[in-house]
């Protein structure tokens, strides 16, 4: 299972990263205004530090100046994964990228049949998006399951790439269903470690040890 981090923080990405943890980034517009940085910059400097994919999202809506976003976007660096919205022109500017050997990172998914059209256009990646969907009450979850049963069905090569993840049981979930990759916050991603009885544990431990009065080093 791939994990890709989900923010334009760098240094959060930088500590993950240093621990084997990331094996891409993935930005949108929403995260790179939170970051205050410039796109261009901040992109890159984030692609010095991660080897793997690096979603850069482009923001015109039409798919000649999606296209002209992308490549600009593109010229970045080598692990570059274009991000395009799943709308008709989105899927217009995923063909021509995919076509002159770009990764494309196709998002705001929200249903099978968008997935499959994303395929067709050649997408290296799928992002449906978990938790919006359980935001309004619809199964999130279910999405990436059934995504993974047509895409296996048909051989379809398009990662899916499960975002908007809120949960440690999120991640867990989309291994167990078998998403190719998760993106998910720093902060969701350091969370997984937590387990009430380990630190229940911990403490009986180090207990125990302090009436020992012995000491390792
Ligand atoms: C990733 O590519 C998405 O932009 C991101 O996971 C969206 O997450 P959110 O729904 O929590 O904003």
């Amino acid at each position: 299972m791939k994990f890709f981090v989900d923010t334009a923080d760098v240094a959060a990405i930088k500590e993950l990263n240093d621990l084997g943890m990331v094996d891409g980034v993935t930005t949108n517009p929403s995260l790179i205004m939170k970051s205050g940085r410039d796109i261009l910059e901040v992109t890159k400097e984030i692609c010095d530090i991660v080897s793997g994919p690096v979603s850069a999202e482009v923001v015109a809506t039409d798919a000649k100046d999606m296209i002209e976003e992308g490549l600009k976007l593109a010229k970045i660096a080598p692990n570059i994964a274009i991000k395009v919205p799943l709308t008709w022109d989105g899927l217009t500017a995923c063909k021509a990228f995919a076509s002159e050997g770009h990764m494309v990172n196709v998002t705001l998914c929200f249903s099978v049949s968008q997935a499959i059209l994303a395929a067709k256009a050649g997408a290296t990646f799928i992002s449906p998006f978990i938790g919006r969907l359980d935001d309004i009450n619809l199964d999130g979850m279910q999405l990436i399951d059934d995504i993974r049963t047509v895409y296996d069905n048909y051989d379809y090569k398009t990662e899916i790439l499960a975002a908007s993840i809120r949960s440690t049981n999120h991640i867990a979930e989309c291994g167990r269903i078998g998403a190719d990759v998760i993106t998910a916050p720093p902060a969701v991603i350091k969370s997984m470690v937590k387990h009430p009885l380990t630190d229940q544990g911990l403490a009986q431990f180090m207990a125990d040890w302090a009436k020992t009065g012995q000491k390792i080093v």
